[in-house]
């Protein structure tokens, strides 16, 4: 299953939930949450109240990218405030392996990212228990940068890693993808795209529509 991704850190906070609704209603399938901390990267988005809030007013799978440095401190937070699915990054785990058990006690979906230096190989040791694997095509920090095409080349190979696991996880893109290189991502290999410019910047809802035709 194909699933569009939209990242609220695009979006325009001063009436976020009505952009979200927006967004849903077009055929989003997720929402994915951006949380930076200042220091694994060099901005600082929003956190838990945020989170907490926009929970309350939508069903919507909750996609939580953490860009934060020692997740494990904070996964029964991101979790009690709404998270569905749980990205950490490899980076930023001092252990990796105790922080994914840690996604997976809470009750949340498990995911892992690698930045665009990191090769794909890191992630050989967490096949058993992620849910999802997300390949940063952008240095993680800011949205509205352009995607590097060299980290798409990891697709296909982590594609075939996952067939070879016999599990169903989800492969995700997150950085400089819109209309003119989804269908490319798609076939590389991947089934989940973020895009925050590309859809909450102009026309929220043919901006899904556009990019969902194209998956
Ligand atoms: C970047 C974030 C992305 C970002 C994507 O660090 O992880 O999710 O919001 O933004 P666009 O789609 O504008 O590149
Ligand atoms: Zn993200």
């Amino acid at each position: 299953m194909n699933r569009l991704s939209p990242s609220i850190l695009a979006a325009d906070f001063n009436c976020l939930g009505n952009q979200i609704k927006t967004a849903y209603e077009a055929g989003a399938d997720m929402l994915h949450v951006d949380v930076m901390d200042g220091l694994f990267v060099p901005s600082i988005s929003f956190g838990m109240p945020v989170i907490e809030s926009i929970r309350k007013n939508t069903d919507m799978f909750f996609d939580v990218h953490l860009m934060i440095e020692e997740p494990i401190r904070y996964i029964d937070t991101f979790r009690t405030v709404g998270a569905d699915l749980i990205t950490v990054h490899y980076e930023a785990c001092k252990d990796v392996r105790s922080t994914l058990e840690a996604i997976k006690a809470s009750g949340a979906k498990v995911g892992i990212s690698i930045k665009p230096g990191t090769e794909p190989s890191v992630l050989e040791p967490f096949y058993d228990i992620v849910d999802l694997i997300l390949v940063m095509t952008v240095e993680p920090g800011f949205g509205g940068q352009k995607l590097i095409p060299s980290c798409v080349e990891k697709l296909p190979g982590i594609r075939k890693r996952i067939a070879a696991s016999g599990r169903e996880i989800m492969l995700e893109v997150d950085g400089g993808v819109g209309a003119a290189n989804a269908a490319e991502i798609m076939a590389a290999g991947a089934d989940t795209i973020v895009a925050g410019s590309a859809v909450f910047r102009g026309d929220i809802e043919a901006n899904v529509k556009a990019l969902k035709a194209l998956m």
